[in-house]
Order: C-alpha cells, then sequence, then structure tokens
C-alpha cells in the first residue's frame, strides 16, 4: 500500500500553475465575447496562444500523472465521495485537453491562419467548413461553461476537505511543508 500522503513538488506547480491559467482563460474568454470590441483581436491573440500552453501542459501534466499514482483519499471517505473525486479529476483531465483541441479544430474550420505566440503558425485540424465552424463554437462554449462548473464544485470540494473534514487531502495539493 502507498504511504506517500502528499502530491509530488512537480504535480504540485503543474496543478497551480495550470489552474492560474485557466482561471484566466475562463475570464478572457468571457471577456472576449461580452467585453469592449476595441480590446477583442488582443484579447483573442492572448486566449489562443495561452490556450495552446494549457494543451501542451495538460498532455505533460496527464502522462507525468499515469506514471505517478495520486496520494490515496482519507480510508474513511464515504464510496460515493471516492468515486465523485476520481471522476471528477478525470473530467478535469479531460477538459483541460478538450478545450483546448476545439478552439483549434474551430479556428480551422474557420478556415483562416491559425497565429500564435511570435508569429508561430498552427497547422490546420481539418479543412475549412462553415458548418463545422458554428457546431465547434456552441461546443468550445458549452465545454467552457462546463469546465467552469467542474472547477466551481471542485473549489467547494476542496474546502469541504480543508476545513470541515480537516482529513489533508487540501494539504496533499495545498501545503508548501517539506513533509
Ligand atoms: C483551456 C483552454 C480554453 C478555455 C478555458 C477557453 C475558454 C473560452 C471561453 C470561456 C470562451 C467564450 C465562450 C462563449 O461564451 O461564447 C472562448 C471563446 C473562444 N475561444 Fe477559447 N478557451 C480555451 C482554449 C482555446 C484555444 C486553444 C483556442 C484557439 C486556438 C481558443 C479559441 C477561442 C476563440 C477564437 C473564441 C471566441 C470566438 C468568438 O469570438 O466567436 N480557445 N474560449
Ligand atoms: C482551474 C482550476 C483547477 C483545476 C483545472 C484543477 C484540477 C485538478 C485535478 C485534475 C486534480 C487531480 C489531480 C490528480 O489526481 O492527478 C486536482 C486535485 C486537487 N485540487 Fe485542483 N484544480 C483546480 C483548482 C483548485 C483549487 C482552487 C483548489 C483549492 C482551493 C484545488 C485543490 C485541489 C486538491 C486539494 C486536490 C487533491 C485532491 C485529492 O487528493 O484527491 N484545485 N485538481
Amino acid at each position: 500500500m502507498s504511504t506517500q500522503t502528499r502530491f509530488t513538488p512537480l504535480a504540485r506547480l503543474l496543478h497551480w500553475s495550470m489552474a492560474a491559467l485557466i482561471v484566466a482563460m475562463l475570464f478572457i474568454g468571457a471577456g472576449m465575447i461580452a467585453g469592449a470590441p476595441e480590446h477583442y483581436a488582443a484579447l483573442v491573440r492572448v486566449h489562443k496562444s495561452i490556450g495552446i500552453l494549457i494543451l501542451v501542459l495538460a498532455a505533460v501534466r496527464l502522462i507525468y500523472r499515469l506514471l505517478h499514482p495520486a496520494p490515496p483519499l482519507p480510508a474513511d471517505l464515504p464510496a460515493l465521495q471516492k468515486f465523485a473525486a476520481h471522476a471528477s479529476h478525470w473530467l478535469l483531465y479531460a477538459l483541460m485537453l478538450a478545450l483546448p483541441i476545439v478552439g483549434w479544430a474551430m479556428l480551422s474550420a474557420e478556415g483562416y491562419p491559425i497565429l500564435i505566440y511570435g508569429g508561430l503558425h498552427l497547422p490546420p485540424l481539418m479543412p475549412a467548413d462553415a458548418m463545422t465552424y458554428a457546431h465547434l463554437r456552441s461546443a468550445h462554449a458549452l465545454l467552457a461553461y462546463l469546465l467552469f462548473f467542474t472547477v466551481l464544485a471542485h473549489l467547494g470540494a476542496a474546502l469541504f476537505h480543508g476545513l470541515i473534514r480537516g482529513d489533508g487531502v487540501l494539504s496533499a495539493m495545498a501545503s508548501l511543508r517539506r513533509r
């Protein structure tokens, strides 16, 4: 049985840096849609670049996670809560990969060159097609809402563990102590 009680420093670094990037992306996305039109182009530029960075980090993180299992959840945690924790974590991994891929595919279907970071060109994932673009555009917004609500539930669960149960689950990811 594993005696590991904390996520590794690299797992924690990836978790917190990606959490900050993803929360920023949700706000940037909302700002693109609801903000002042004169900021739209600059926001989309930042959104595409951070989105592709998230895709790369999520792939690295998923591989790292498959090689380094998470510390076990408390033995007295009810089975339903254990299931909810595991299911929501894998859903978060899936969304961290799916949202940027759908964003990239959607811009491919739109048919314009996809430029990120100082002029780097992304190859199109599919041929241009207006109908596919419309579907992917809706899917991107829907997945962003799903990510937003899953993150809220995740935050609630983390605070429940940290403030109510006090069972070490929050400090497994959040504590800066060496042991
Ligand atoms: C984790 C990564 C991502 C998150 C959380 C995210 C989130 C969002 C959100 C919340 C919106 C506004 C949705 C709405 O209400 O309609 C949006 C729009 C958009 N996203 Fe993303 N996105 C991500 C990745 C990407 C990537 C990688 C690309 C492209 C390479 C991209 C391209 C776009 C574009 C072009 C729009 C605006 C489309 C329009 O103005 O009609 N996104 N995104
Ligand atoms: C966009 C924001 C976030 C995302 C995408 C995210 C994603 C994830 C994922 C995928 C895991 C599972 C780790 C694994 O098993 O490999 C995880 C674990 C965890 N996260 Fe987050 N997280 C976010 C924000 C937060 C916040 C704001 C908190 C706390 C206030 C938090 C606290 C935790 C804790 C305590 C764990 C460990 C759970 C356990 O041991 O089972 N996360 N997070």
